[in-house]
């Protein structure tokens, strides 16, 4: 998908909300790599231990491309460059169970005012490309699988909502004042730097460790894993390619596999006994998904390179060397 890019992409100036994140510290090294020039903002949130978001970019902070603005998007729109020709806006509060309750008011600012905040920053400044990170939690239990970008949206979770009103935010001010924004649905990404709240994070440091480890419902349920790489390439496709503008794509790894799967898995990769604890279904997690991808492939030549078993076993070697550091 990178080789899409000609003369016109190279040398952009990228903005990439979240960078310290798993995914945003992905797509950042990638697009220093490609030789752009990169500011990253982030507020190194406590949802999870911020000392795992500094060495995510440990390494990019001597990069002479990357300046990073540690501070909150809402508070530091006066700080960020104006002449920004790609915006990458991955800053979030994610997790689904954490979503209901007390808490949803930081889903609201985080997830939708954030994002409101940063299209009004992009209607004033006018970056080339706006590409947002949306997720496959907007369309809940869905009658059929695979499931399509034109299926109706019905979210289980307010974390699923916040995505949603954001997603929605982005398509309004593209059709209002053409802010020429992109939303790619991630489906469950993962990668060496998953967060550690998610689960083959949770499973493989349980196994590592000689844990036990938790599965919440009866472990029969189906998730389209992603490897982080392939949502990646994609947010570089999204940017560049003409197309993109204004529309929406489902971004899944097509490795559609049970998590009892993905356990008897790691159990083959790391040689080592599973403790599994079966805990009680968590509200708000579908029992499915799975993405058509046939929109993103025609539109931005997605094309995921990495497959479950590959990207586990990258995932393990990664988790088993960082504790062994
Ligand atoms: N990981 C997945 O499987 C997945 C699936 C679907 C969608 N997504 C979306 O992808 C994006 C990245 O997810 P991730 O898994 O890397 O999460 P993450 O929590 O690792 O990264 C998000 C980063 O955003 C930062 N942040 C949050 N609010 C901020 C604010 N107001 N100002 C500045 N920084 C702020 C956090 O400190 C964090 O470092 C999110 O938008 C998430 O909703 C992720």
């Amino acid at each position: 998908m990178h080789n899409v890019a000609d003369h016109q992409n190279k040398n952009k100036i990228c903005l990439v909300t979240g960078a310290a994140g798993f995914i945003g510290s992905h797509l950042v090294r990638c697009l220093l790599g490609a030789g752009h020039r990169v500011t990253g903002i982030d507020s190194f949130t406590d949802y999870y231990d911020p000392k795992i978001k500094w060495n995510n970019i440990a390494d990019l902070l001597q990069h002479p491309q990357f300046d990073l603005i540690e501070d909150d998007l809402i508070e530091a729109l006066e700080s960020l460059p104006q002449a920004v020709n790609w915006v990458f806006h991955q800053a979030a509060q994610a997790g689904v169970r954490a979503s209901w309750g007390k808490e949803f008011e930081i889903y609201t600012r985080q997830n939708i005012l954030a994002t409101q905040r940063l299209l009004e920053w992009a209607r004033m400044n006018k970056p080339e490309r706006f590409v947002y990170a949306s997720s496959s939690s907007v369309y809940g239990d869905v009658e059929k699988l695979p499931m399509h970008e034109d299926d109706a949206l019905k979210p289980l979770s307010p974390y699923g909502v916040s995505k949603l009103a954001a997603e929605n935010l982005c398509t309004l001010y593209y059709k209002n004042f053409a802010v020429p924004t992109v939303s790619l649905r991630y489906f469950t990404v993962y990668g060496p730097g998953q967060r550690p709240d998610m689960a083959f994070s949770r499973f493989i440091r349980a196994i590592l460790t000689e844990g036990e480890l938790v599965i919440y419902g009866s472990g029969d349920q189906t998730r389209d894993f992603t490897y982080v790489n392939d949502i990646v390439s994609a947010n570089l496709a999204a940017a560049s390619r003409p197309q993109a503008v204004g529309r929406v794509y489902n971004l899944g790894g097509g490795s559609r596999i049970s998590v009892n799967e993905v356990l008897s898995i790691l159990a083959d990769l790391t040689g080592r006994p599973v403790k599994v604890k079966y805990g009680d279904v968590q509200e708000g997690d579908p029992l499915h998904t799975f993405a058509d991808t046939t929109r993103a492939k025609d539109e931005l030549g997605f094309c995921p390179q990495i497959e479950i078993e590959e990207g586990l076993k990258l995932m393990c070697e990664s988790m088993q060397s960082r504790a062994e550091r």
